[in-house]
């Protein structure tokens, strides 16, 4: 007999207590903190759902491996093992360490990107788009139109729209672009997955105007995941020859060990380029350390070294993605709008469909994850005009952005299917009070990536 339920497939061995903060308690940390969930200290909250990112529990042969660490400054065991495992994945040539994900980003885009170029991505988050920026060149997102439509329901809205990715590279020209690239899973469209043709696709496009092609490969095996499940052609390939596959079509990735590495810190940037792993040494040297430790310590190599294989493994996939789709449809079952269908790593809930009465420049999304923390202690983050609109030069509203989301992310293998049932439940509650849910306005903002230390203050 085949059971139905998907269980966790680990026994906890190690636990954390989580306090309980009260109402008063939550009350004065929003105001302390400026109505901005990243001011909280994480003990004023009970489910904490930030983010995915290094916020997972490692496995015991993961602390093991950090037993093994070996801290030589250069040429580490532990570098070899690590660079072992990364190659023998993606099949790039040259590893290079870094202490998370856009450590690797600022490193490729300042040897590679230069003022007045154009990088296309599907959607670029955050620090992408803010690292490309840095450089004075233009994060352009071309996601596929479905991509930004929180209710259309495709199994790979992730994809990059093929003909706008044509069509902007001829109208900037070949030479203004530096190099395409493509996050997978997209994060910041909702976590959807990009199918093996919609790689191969852009590969096509990239070898015919002899473009360097990267993965932003943070969640690269929650995509091979939806890749087996909705492919047709892959449903009996293994999570690891999909991986393969998948990078077999790139130049090179950037990858946050933080997410599918299952560590909580760690990165790299891969590539078959000499000359820019050459350029990228040399500016690792500089910011991060030695190439073979890369701002990281030989225990952390291993740790990642382990998670890149552990999280490959079909039946962590399975309850993986399947615990994900468990809170989505708690909350979609319950008549809650959120991003369909659900992503691999978070549910994003739609607070532009929840809230249609609080516009985008008083931040619907925003106000939404403030009141799902008074209620429950509940923390998502904002994925709307506080993350990605832009201030008017002339004091009027902020330029929206193309949708107003509250991500709840869930961290790998720390909550169980109870701290679930309690976050659908405080989700439930406050979506049936909507209407009462009033805006925010924002009261200070520092110049880049505002959503991290702005603060508001609510509406009357
Ligand atoms: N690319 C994507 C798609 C990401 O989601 C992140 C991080 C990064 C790059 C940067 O990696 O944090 O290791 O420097 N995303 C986290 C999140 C922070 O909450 O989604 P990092």
């Amino acid at each position: 007999m085949e059971y139905r339920t998907i269980i966790e497939p680990f026994r906890i061995h190690s636990v954390q207590a989580i306090d309980l903060p009260d109402m008063t308690t939550r009350e004065a940390a929003l105001d302390r903190a400026g109505y901005n969930l990243f001011g909280l200290h994480a003990d004023e909250v009970i489910i904490d759902l930030l983010t995915d990112s290094g916020t997972g529990a490692m496995s015991s042969e993961q602390w093991a491996g950090m037993m093994r660490g070996d801290e030589s400054y250069a040429g580490s065991r532990s570098f070899f093992r690590f660079e072992g495992v990364v190659k023998d994945i993606t099949g790039l040539e040259e590893v290079i360490p870094t202490h998370q994900g856009r450590a690797a980003e600022k490193i490729l885009f300042s040897v590679a990107v230069k003022d007045g170029d154009v990088v296309p991505n599907n959607t670029h988050f955050d620090t992408t788009r803010a690292n490309v920026e840095f450089q004075g060149a233009e994060a352009r997102d071309l996601v596929i139109p479905e991509g930004t439509d929180p209710a259309a329901i495709l199994p790979f809205k992730g994809n990059m729209d093929i003909g706008r990715l044509r069509s902007t590279i001829k109208e900037v020209g070949v030479d203004r672009i530096p190099l395409v690239m493509v996050t997978v899973t997209n994060n910041s469209g909702g976590g959807q997955p990009v199918s093996m043709q919609n790689l191969r696709d852009v590969r096509a496009v990239c070898d015919e105007y002899e473009l360097p092609f990267y993965l932003d490969a943070c969640r690269f095996a929650e995509n091979a995941w939806f890749i087996k499940l909705r492919e047709d052609g892959y449903a009996d390939r293994t999570p690891r020859e999909i991986a393969k596959e998948m990078f077999s079509l790139v130049d090179g990735a950037t990858m946050s060990a933080k997410k599918d590495g299952l560590a909580n810190i760690g990165g790299f940037l891969a590539t078959n380029d000499e000359s820019i792993a050459m350029n990228a040494r040399n500016l690792l040297i500089l910011t991060e350390g030695f190439p073979t430790y890369g701002g990281l310590a030989g225990y952390d190599l291993e740790a990642v070294a382990v998670g890149l294989e552990e999280v490959l493994d079909e039946n962590y996939l399975r309850y993986r993605i399947r615990s994900t789709a468990y809170l989505a449809e708690t909350v979609a079952g319950a008549g809650v709008p959120i991003v369909q269908p659900p992503g691999g790593h978070a549910v994003y809930l739609d607070a532009a469909a929840l809230l249609p009465h609080i516009p985008s420049h008083e931040y619907p999304a925003q106000a939404l994850a403030v009141e799902l923390y008074r209620a429950g202690g509940v923390r998502g983050v904002e994925i709307g005009t506080v993350m990605f609109g832009k201030p008017d030069p002339d004091g009027g509203p902020d330029s929206p952005a193309p949708m107003e989301l509250v991500r709840l992310a869930i961290p790998r293998r720390t909550y169980t299917q109870s701290h679930i049932d309690y976050v659908g439940e405080v989700v439930i509650d406050v979506a049936a009070r909507a209407e009462s849910l009033r805006g925010l306005t924002m009261t200070q903002q520092p110049p880049w990536l505002r959503h991290f230390t702005a603060r508001f203050a609510e509406m009357g």
